[in-house]
């Protein structure tokens, strides 16, 4: 028997263990909370339950503002067109979900992509004002695996070219900052609550704006354009959360709290066991930051930790660990946007060596921590 086949002998999980698992309420409660809506006939357009789960959305994250979507794309969507940038460009980073660039791409903007900060992945200010030309029209940072960027930074760059920032912040669910509500930073902040998120409705977002005339905005544009009977005041399009998704959502914001509270705990036993480990980086950790537990990346240098991350991937998930390689391929990789100038793999070394290096490991609040100690023995064991 060959060294790895061993190894995967002795490691081998009985089931597979995915990188993530949503939290969910038992469906007695789902089908009881269900009921009111059922006996009112309302399944759509701004029910109670939708209602309620926007301002209890706000109100969690300390804004004032919330519009809930049907999922964090079209949210997305809509909150750049909120904004008017109708043509030019946008600087975004490509270390991320393809959607990000998407929203560009279908708002008829160009992506301008900017390289990433090595400790935690985010927009690196140092390098965003080259990206900046006279087209930049807005910037579109990204806040990855629930750590924040340098709002401070970019925020400052931005506003001496006097362009909005739209974050994508579909990774910082009930993160927390000493210094104030993330998501109250910028023109807007994009939630996904898709299924593999913190907090989730099946499919579901949720733009975050600025004032009270910008969620106006919003929500007409996430309804058609449709301001009343008889008056369609802009062309908008069908982003609206039904009462179904909103009303999981209510069972979930109401574990929320225990949920991210698990997810604390995974991490804490991760850093425990990794930390200053030969081979492996983890997520920096910044001060007055409250993490999520969004995600358990780890960083593998080939040369220093004997294998390559792609070779740490694949004996896992014969070990029914299923680790995934977020955010490989880049954006910036994919044949439409490849051509870009701002694709090039030399404008990019940070987010290249990023998505060559970095895996994320099964992280989710009912994650046992014995379970936890087996994916970091198997990590460990498949070091050179
Ligand atoms: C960084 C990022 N942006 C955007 C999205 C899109 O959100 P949704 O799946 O809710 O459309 C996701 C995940 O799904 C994401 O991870």
């Amino acid at each position: 028997m060959s060294g790895r086949d061993a190894l995967i002998q002795q490691h081998r999980l009985p089931e597979p263990l995915y990188v993530t698992r949503p939290a969910l309420p038992s469906l007695e409660a789902y089908t009881e909370r269900l009921r009111p809506v059922w006996e009112k006939r309302w399944l759509a357009n701004a029910g109670d339950a939708h209602q309620e789960l926007e301002q209890r959305i706000a109100a969690f994250h300390g804004v004032e503002h919330a519009s809930l979507f049907c999922n964090g794309t079209i949210a997305m969507l809509v909150g750049i067109q909120s904004l008017g940038i109708a043509s030019g460009e946008v600087v975004t980073t490509p270390f991320t979900f393809p959607a990000t660039t998407h929203t560009l791409f279908w708002n008829r903007l160009t992506p301008v992509f900017c390289d990433i900060k090595p400790d935690d992945y985010t927009m690196d200010p140092a390098k965003l004002e080259r990206s900046i030309t006279r087209e930049t029209r807005a910037i579109l940072p990204v806040h990855v695996y629930g750590g924040l960027c340098d709002m401070d930074g970019i925020e400052a760059i931005a506003k001496r070219h006097g362009l909005p920032v739209l974050y994508d912040a579909a990774h910082i669910f009930g993160v927390r900052d000493v210094n104030g509500p993330p998501l109250a930073r910028g023109d807007v902040s994009v939630l996904s609550f898709h299924a593999t998120k913190v907090f989730t409705t099946a499919e579901g977002g949720a733009v975050i704006a600025r004032d009270a005339a910008l969620k106006r905005r919003i929500d007409l544009l996430k309804n058609f354009g449709i301001a009343g009977e008889e008056q369609v005041l802009s062309p908008g399009i069908n982003g609206k959360m039904s009462e179904l998704n909103a009303t999981l959502g209510l069972l979930n914001l109401d574990g929320v709290e225990a949920e991210l509270e698990g997810r604390r705990a995974v991490l804490r036993r991760y850093r425990e066991r990794l930390t200053g480990e030969r081979g492996l980086t983890l997520l920096s950790e910044h001060r007055g930051i409250t993490p999520n537990g969004a995600y358990m990346p780890v960083r593998i240098d080939a040369a220093a930790f004997g294998r390559s991350r792609d070779e740490v991937h694949e004996t896992m998930r014969a070990c029914n660990v299923i680790t995934r390689k977020y955010f490989f391929p880049l954006c910036s990789h994919f044949d439409f946007y490849r051509d870009l100038p701002s694709a090039r793999p030399e404008n990019l070394p940070e987010a290249e060596r990023a998505a060559r290096e970095v895996l994320c490991l099964p992280i989710y609040g009912a994650l046992e921590l014995p379970l936890v100690d087996r994916v970091c023995d198997l990590l460990l064991a498949l070091r050179g």
